[in-house]
């Protein structure tokens, strides 16, 4: 298995490229199978997780063509051949969940793995499923799978989501395209992901009113046609490279980025003592000087600060001055990364779903293990601030949602590479 080594300390100066988002991806992706139209997705980003999308496409038939290095994705379901989404492929993904929505809308039935356990809580999947009862779908949960059917139809419906959900927003709003007469989603996630994927629909063909706010109204059409559309920046991944000069001072652009989609996240920046500046071409950031000082972070739905930044926020206050406290409010089990960052010097106390988090002045290299996606980009930028050398095992979690990490921050001046394994 590959490990990625660090040697921390060098500031960094230069430009970030920021790639097309993986989460706005993963749920334009099964939008194909709304249509017999071709569906283009343009500024894809090349992550193990979109090749675990196509490979669930693939297997119900979807064509899906790689172009441009794989930065365009060509997608078509004029013929599909199968409306069951495997365990095999689903316990590898969570976001597999999303092509429930459509299957059903576009055939009548489908068969879904339910995706189980996850390293970061119990994440359920009933929001998505209520959502659809809601519209009319028989659902019978039967061998670890969801076997869903409409015998009349999808049927616009009033959709209250208990919580708010980003995925049962998603699924929801697919099906509701379709489905006959209106559908009004409330308490609906806020994402940019979802603004992303109701344009798109939208350029297919769907009629839909108010993405961006808790309340989504959409009018089911007969069919939708074709659509060439451009994947929103990657605000997560934006976020994490825009803590990199802020963990090892210097100053570095990242291209693309803009401070609508990572508001509440460049506050706390701001608050800490970084600046961030919105240019022509990006976000430039700036670390004032000295060390930052710590901040209290709590992590909320949109437009709140991302759960899916939190790990690595916490990297950088483990090197501020003052105390932190970070709350956890979307997931349980989400400090996964506290123990490995301790590992390296830091000073972390986790209670329940809260961390306090006093500053030291240098953190300390060490082999360290990531434990999931976001928690090993945490682990890298605890790295780069390190006095020493930084071993991080278990890249596989990283390369499901960040593209060339060695090669963008090495851009910059981070002794950073890549060593095989077997
Ligand atoms: C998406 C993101 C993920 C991010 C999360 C929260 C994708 C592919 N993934 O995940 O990176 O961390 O949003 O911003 O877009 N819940 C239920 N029942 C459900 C669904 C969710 O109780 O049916 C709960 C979850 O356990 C969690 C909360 O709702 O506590 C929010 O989860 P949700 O917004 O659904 O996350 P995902 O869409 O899975």
């Amino acid at each position: 298995m590959d490990q990625i080594m660090i040697r921390g300390g060098a500031p960094l100066h230069g430009e970030i490229p920021i790639a097309g988002a993986k989460n706005a991806c993963l749920a334009l992706m099964p939008a194909t199978l709304l249509t017999d139209a071709p569906l283009t997705l343009t500024n894809a980003p090349r992550l193990s997780d979109i090749r675990t999308m196509t490979a669930l496409l693939q297997s119900l038939g979807v064509e899906v063509s790689s172009l441009h290095r794989g930065k365009v994705l060509a997608l078509s379901s004029h013929d599909l051949t199968g409306q069951r989404a495997d365990y095999d492929i689903v316990r590898k993904m969570r976001a597999s969940i999303l092509v429930l929505g459509p299957l059903l809308a576009r055939c009548g039935r489908a068969e879904v793995s339910l995706p189980g356990g996850c390293a970061i809580g119990a994440r359920p999947v009933d929001l998505h499923l209520r959502a659809l009862e809601a519209m009319g779908a028989e659902l019978e949960l039967r061998d670890g799978y969801v076997h869903a059917r409409t015998p009349g139809g999808l049927k616009g419906a009033v959709v209250e989501f208990e919580k708010i959900s980003v995925g049962a927003t998603e699924n929801a709003l697919m099906a509701a395209t379709l489905a006959k007469g209106t559908t009004v989603l409330k308490n609906a996630a806020r994402e940019p992901e979802i603004v992303d994927l109701a344009r798109c629909l939208r350029a297919m063909g769907a009629q839909i009113a108010g993405e961006g706010t808790g309340e989504i109204e959409v009018q089911g059409v007969e069919r939708l046609g074709g659509a060439t559309h451009q994947v929103v920046a990657d605000r997560i991944e934006l976020g994490t490279y825009m803590l990199a000069p802020a963990i090892t001072g210097g100053d570095v652009t990242c291209l693309g980025g803009k401070l609508e989609l990572v508001a509440s996240f460049a506050e706390k920046l701001e608050e800490a003592g970084v600046s961030c500046e919105e240019t022509a071409h990006g976000i430039r950031v700036t670390r004032r000087n000295g060390r930052v000082a710590g901040v209290d972070v709590a992590t909320a739905p949109f437009p709140g600060f991302p759960t899916d930044l939190q790990a690595q926020i916490m990297a950088l206050l483990c090197t501020a001055e003052g105390e932190s406290r970070l709350e956890e409010t979307i997931f349980e089990n989400r400090f996964m990364h506290a123990p490995e960052l301790m590992r390296m010097g830091a000073r972390i106390d986790v209670q329940g779903g809260v961390a306090t988090v006093t500053g030291v002045e240098r953190l300390k290299g060490a082999p360290v293990m990531a434990t999931d996606l976001r928690a090993s980009v945490s682990l890298i930028l605890a790295g780069l601030a390190a006095e020493g050398e930084t071993m991080v095992s278990r890249v596989y979690h990283l390369d499901r949602g960040y593209e060339k990490v060695e090669q963008k921050l090495g851009a910059c001046g981070a002794h950073i590479e890549r060593v095989s394994g077997e």
